[in-house]
């Protein structure tokens, strides 16, 4: 039915970026063509305009539909602003209805602050749009930088949604297939009832936790299954889960 690459934490400005990586990533996406890349915040490292400026010349190069969300880091020194006058393509929702997808952008970053929060204007339009989605009987994806449920092997949990316990019951209310996340920079999958929780590892950077890598992941959405795959910026792919497709 469709692919799709979800790319998380670049990071640009870090000293701990390796825009070779992030080439290659592009690269990669392009030559393998999905049908929509999702980036899932910190695209920057400090919010700076020239980061900013940087991360859009990056993301200009990927050929295919596109929907990036901010993250902690890009709402640092008033990078909200920034990430709407720059990232142009920034969108809330985009519709894929050729594919049968709809894709839900969410806003969890809260300036100057490291944890995430939705909050209830976003919850209320989340619940529309994924209301809207089920009466088209599309696949309902949900975008959003801060995990709803932590991720093992991350340390001490920080940084979870403050309203992380209202955001997942709107998500497995409102029968959303599955949820794309970033921040921990740890892949992870959760399954919750029919919700598959996929978070992606940093794509181009060395803030790495342990023996983890640079990677991104690919899902494979088809009538009957999903997979997600891990792909390691060192050629590395590792199938992280595959479940029935059920929720539709
Ligand atoms: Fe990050
Ligand atoms: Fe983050």
């Amino acid at each position: 039915m469709a692919v799709v690459a979800h790319i998380s934490d670049l990071h640009v400005g870090a000293l701990a970026f390796r825009p070779e990586l992030l080439v290659k990533v592009i690269n990669e996406v392009n030559e393998m063509n999905p049908d929509v890349t999702i980036l899932t915040g910190d695209l920057t490292e400090n919010g700076y305009y020239m980061e900013f400026e940087k991360v859009a010349e990056y993301i200009d190069t990927i050929d295919t539909p596109l929907l990036a969300i901010p993250g902690n880091h890009d709402a640092r020194h008033v990078g909200d602003q920034c990430f709407s006058d720059i990232i142009k393509r920034r969108c809330r929702t985009l519709d894929l209805k050729d594919k049968g997808i709809k894709v839900i952008g969410l806003d969890s970053s809260e300036p100057d602050l490291d944890y995430g929060k939705v909050g209830r204007a976003q919850q209320e339009f989340m619940e529309k749009e994924l209301k809207e989605a089920q009466d088209h009987d599309l696949y309902k994806i949900i975008a959003l930088h801060h995990h709803i449920i932590p991720v093992p092997k991350t340390g001490r949990e920080r940084n979870v949604l403050s309203d992380a316990g209202d955001i997942l019951q709107s998500i497995i209310d409102g029968g959303a297939n599955l949820v794309l996340s970033g921040h921990k920079h740890m892949p992870h999958v959760w399954m919750m009832g029919e919700t598959t929780f996929a978070t992606a590892g940093t794509a181009s950077s060395l803030k790495l936790r342990g023996k983890t890598f640079p990677s991104y992941n690919t899902i494979n959405i088809d009538e009957d299954t999903i997979e997600i795959i891990l792909r390691g910026t060192d050629g590395k792919q590792i199938t992280l889960a595959k479940y029935d497709n059920t929720c539709r």
